[in-house]
């Protein structure tokens, strides 16, 4: 079965089981300040599951574009992807375990026809915060499946980060008939006998940035099940790299290597189809943040086809030969061919630029050690090449062979990892903000962003359209179309148009309508495709109107003094507004 026709059927299961099917929310969470990437499919959900009440109703599935980047530098090997899809099925208050349990048997066995023979499933231990699962065991039971077959581990419990939504989690596991690596090998172990292929959490509790866990009022369960490993597992492949959604380029990249090297074919293959979707949902390459793992993605996947020795030529090519391959599944990768293009190609010569760079200052760094009467490049200089001059490290190496000098590797490879942890807390620190973190002040910048949206539209022109919004407990940011910078009248007016509307003290509602009457209503929004069909749309005073998820306060008089800090490029025709608000 090919990974559409899973998904296919997963969405139809679900359908016809009382769900409404919603669409994939970009790879970039819209106002989600607190993560960089979607990395599950709970994660746009977040607050329905903590009570708001969805548009579509209280059975939703899809299947969700996730990226996961903690695992990056393992790329290479069988089983790491950081793209990944998610098919997942979400009961808010609706049903629990009992009814989740057996959709997800019956899915796995009469819809995808696995053995039950080839399943086992795990269950919550219990601890000190809550009991052990022994209701989803019963169930299983019920269902089939042998209790020598059912675990209880301590680690059957998930939450997106330190705060929020979480709760036990019974995962599915399938086995691959390679024998037991050891008489006490069971799906904890990671020998490779047993593949995680589902997980429903039952998520009953929030867990606190203290650490305590709080009761839900609503009982829901979210479930995630990886769409390239059960492609994999039921075409009997041993990695998601052999399936038809890598096939094709793997091949293509063997056909034009010089050097055979597996593990770059895949860091390849997997890296250009990562970047790919995230520049399709409006990612681009920078320095910070995802813009910074985006340039990370593009150059570790073109210093392996300098590793393959494939010429830089070749990546155009790749580029048309993936999106031919994944436009069925993900037609935005048509639709924005062009632009994905443009923005690998430009960062490609930017990178070849620094890789020009580099090696000039590791012949300055060479010479001067040789001079020195040395034999090796200090750690310090190796760092400093890959730190300021973006020189990969392997790279030093390699020219370090040629030129009969030796580097200081080890030293290096400290303070990589010194810097590694540094940056791993931070992007930790990030995380930890929690999915959940919509306080007062968050939502207040929400609904500040819309207020700016509509101010500038009323004094700039029709032509703004929002592409792109982060807010933090700080300050808002908001991307917009526009071709030019504002002059510093047009950003005083705007800022004077906004705090007008503040002092109004302008009623904010929310109604529910069908897509196609929110359009007619003259509401505004943001990524027209990705909507439901009922969505939900914010209404201002009669000042503004759009298309939006919430929450928002209740009227524009608490939001306090609105300020403009900050109007800069933030790419080729869009522009970038950063603004406080002020109590
Ligand atoms: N949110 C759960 C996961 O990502 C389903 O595994």
């Amino acid at each position: 079965m090919k990974a559409i026709e899973i998904r296919n059927k997963f969405l139809n299961y679900f359908k016809n089981h009382d769900h409404k099917i919603i669409p994939s929310a970009p790879l970039i969470p819209v106002n989600d300040p607190s993560v960089l990437f979607t990395t599950a499919g709970m994660q746009p959900l977040v607050p329905y599951l903590l009570g708001e009440k969805h548009p579509e109703g209280n059975k939703l599935t899809d299947y969700q574009k996730c990226l996961r980047t903690n695992d990056i530098d393992e790329v290479g090997d069988n089983r790491h992807l950081t793209y990944f899809e998610m098919l997942g099925n979400w009961s808010l208050g609706a049903y629990f375990k009992e009814e989740s349990i057996k959709m997800s048997f019956e899915f796995l066995t009469k819809e995808l026809n696995i053995p039950v023979e080839k399943l086992s499933v795990t269950c919550f231990a219990g601890n000190e915060d809550a009991p052990r699962d022994d209701e989803a065991a019963r169930i299983w039971e019920e269902v089939g499946i042998p209790k020598e077959r059912i675990y209880f581990l301590k680690e059957n419990w998930w939450i997106a980060g330190e705060e929020g939504p979480c709760g036990p989690d019974t995962e599915m596991f399938y086995d691959t008939g390679k024998p037991k690596c050891s008489e006490g090998c069971n799906p904890d172990c990671d020998c490779g006998k047993y593949v995680e292929i589902w997980n429903n959490v039952f998520m009953k509790y929030f867990k606190h940035k203290d650490g305590t866990l709080t009761e839900l009022k609503q009982h829901n369960v979210d479930t995630g099940l990886g769409l390239e490993r059960m492609t994999m597992l039921l075409q009997g492949k041993e990695t998601p790299f052999e399936t038809e959604l890598f096939e094709p380029i793997m091949k293509k990249i063997e056909e034009l290597q010089k050097v055979d090297n597996i593990q770059s074919r895949r860091i390849v293959a997997e890296h250009l189809r990562a970047s790919m979707m995230i520049i399709a949902d409006g990612g681009r390459p920078s320095n910070i943040d995802r813009g910074y793992i985006l340039r990370r993605l593009i150059r570790r996947m073109i210093r392996h086809l300098n590793k393959l020795q494939i010429s830089l030529n070749e990546t155009e090519n790749l580029i048309d030969l993936n999106v031919d391959n994944l436009k069925e599944m993900y037609p935005e990768l048509l639709e924005n061919k062009e632009t994905i293009k443009q923005v690998i190609l430009e960062e490609q010569n930017k990178f070849v630029k620094t890789l020009e760079h580099g090696e000039r200052e590791f012949f300055k760094a060479a010479n001067k050690a040789k001079a020195e009467g040395k034999d090796v490049i200090d750690s310090e200089t190796v760092f400093k090449l890959y730190d300021t001059y973006g020189f990969p490290p392997e790279v030093t190496e390699e020219l370090a062979e040629e030129n009969n000098i030796k580097v200081d590797m080890e030293g290096f490879n400290k303070l990589f990892k010194e810097h590694q942890d540094k940056s791993r807390q931070g992007s930790e620190q990030k995380f930890k903000g929690g999915l959940a973190e919509q306080n007062e002040t968050t939502i207040a910048y929400h609904t500040a962003t819309h207020l700016l949206h509509e101010a500038l539209r009323e004094v700039l022109g029709d032509h703004v359209k929002q592409s792109g919004s982060n807010i933090t407990t700080e300050r808002l940011r908001f991307d917009f179309t526009h071709p030019q910078k504002m002059t510093k009248e047009e950003i005083q007016k705007v800022e004077d148009l906004v705090n007008e509307k503040i002092q109004e003290d302008l009623p904010v509602t929310c109604e529910e309508m069908s897509y196609d009457d929110a359009k007619k209503s003259g509401a505004i929004g943001l990524f027209t495709s990705k909507y439901g069909d009922r969505v939900k749309v914010y209404t201002i005073g009669n000042f503004s109107k759009e298309i939006c998820g919430g929450p928002h306060v209740t009227h524009t008089g608490v939001l306090g003094k609105f300020k403009i800090k900050k109007e800069e490029s933030s790419s080729s025709g869009v522009r970038r507004i950063k603004a406080v608000l002020i109590k």
